[in-house]
């Protein structure tokens, strides 16, 4: 039978790790995968994991199950760490989830599940995997307008006439901080207009949060998330750990719902429980259970805070120092997009044809869609970028 078996498209951030693994230039830059990276191109484990690792080890007396939604502590720690005092608790359920992505997949089967005509809306540009993962569901998927190639900033108004054609029933998928694969984010302001925008329509807000404590800060990078949370009746929420933790290989996540009321939040909270049992049954202890010991004790939650920082001002810094350098070699201030963007990718607006040139000639790999992850630079190779970038003619 797996003759019948078709080829499936390629992923293409992961077909660029393997391109760029296979090219034998010394000199070659990776700015593709969304992986941070330090001035040395380590992806280090980060001081509070490593300690909670070995407090672990000591204490840990079994491998059995835990429970079909994952801990109750570190349910319960992400969701304040997220969520913050914006809702009633008891409007909130979860289930741990192998990862951000996990935790997509469970969000969209459960909008599924409950509106088996749901569709869902998204960014236009979104990661790719989002509208992967959603055309395999064979949900029906329908882009609103997000990023202005032109200005590299958000299209807020073609973002929100689109949004006005949202039906109550249908899914809005939002990335609550440092957009993927763009950069570029709503304000304050605008997220109030976007709430608006759903309580007029009915459609219901779902939020990719993947880099919480990445772009403006732990608190501010949630502040559109909790801001919803106040004010719309219902609500999904996917957020990992992958990067705030760089817990990657652990598969850490969290599918956080918000009901309308305390006796509808139990319904809920036992459909992610059933769709956790019917998809993989338990999910991932071990990176839950370093972030939960991080996030509830007090030195290490300390310690955490000021890792993550650092790693967010040198992502900042590196945003300023290539947009310095491209102001000074195009005499211009057309690439000052780069600084105000946040989070760990930017979308230079570069043609298909031009990535491709920046790769053949300064061994420079970005996604396609000239996505390139600020992480992966650093003072060595932040001018070679900007070097290609205008010899690309971008
Ligand atoms: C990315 O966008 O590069 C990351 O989210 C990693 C991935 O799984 O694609």
């Amino acid at each position: 039978m797996f003759e019948n078996l078709n080829e499936q498209p390629a992923d293409k951030i992961l077909e660029l790790m393997q391109l760029y693994r296979d090219d034998p230039r010394d000199e070659k830059v990776d700015l593709g995968v969304g992986v941070y990276k330090d001035a040395e191109g380590r992806t280090p484990v980060m001081r509070s994991v490593k300690a909670a690792e070995q407090r672990l080890w000591e204490q840990e007396t079994t491998k059995s199950y835990v429970g079909i939604i994952g801990d109750g502590a570190y349910n319960a720690a992400m969701r304040n760490l997220i969520l913050g005092a914006s809702v009633a608790n008891d409007r909130v359920s979860s289930a741990a989830t192998p990862g951000g992505t996990g935790a997509c997949r469970q969000a969209f089967e459960l909008a599924r599940l409950a509106n088996p005509g749901v569709t869902i809306r998204v960014s236009s540009p979104t990661w790719p995997n989002h509208n992967s993962i959603i055309k395999y569901l064979g949900i029906p998927a329908v882009a609103y307008r997000y990023f202005d190639n032109a200005t590299r900033a958000v299209d807020f108004d073609g973002m929100i006439e689109d949004l006005k054609g949202a039906k109550a029933g249908d899914i809005v998928l939002l990335h609550g901080c440092c957009h993927n694969p763009t950069g570029a984010n709503l304000t304050v302001d605008q997220w109030s207009v976007v709430a608006d925008t759903l309580l007029e329509t009915g459609a219901t807000p779902m939020i990719d949060l993947a880099y919480q404590g990445f772009g403006d800060g732990l608190e501010e990078d949630a502040a559109g998330t909790r801001h919803l949370a106040s004010r719309v009746p219902e609500m999904l929420i996917a957020a990992s750990c992958s990067k705030n933790f760089g817990v990657y290989r652990e598969r850490t996540g969290i599918l956080i719902a918000i009901s309308e009321s305390a006796a509808a939040a139990k319904i809920t909270q036992a459909n992610l429980g059933f769709l956790n049992r019917q998809n993989y049954s338990f999910p991932p202890d071990h990176g839950a259970r370093l972030v939960q010991m991080i996030l509830d004790d007090e030195a290490l939650r300390t310690d955490w805070r000021a890792e993550l920082e650092d790693v967010r001002l040198g992502m900042l810094k590196l945003r300023e120092d290539l947009a310095a350098e491209l102001r000074q070699r195009t005499n211009s201030d057309r690439f000052d997009f780069i600084k105000d963007h946040r989070g760990m990718f930017s979308r230079l607006g570069a043609t298909p044809e031009q990535v491709m040139a920046m790769r053949e000639s300064h061994g420079i790999y970005m996604v396609g869609d000239s996505r390139i992850n600020v992480a992966g630079l650093n003072a060595r190779t932040v001018p070679i970028l900007a070097e290609a970038i205008v010899a690309a003619g971008v």
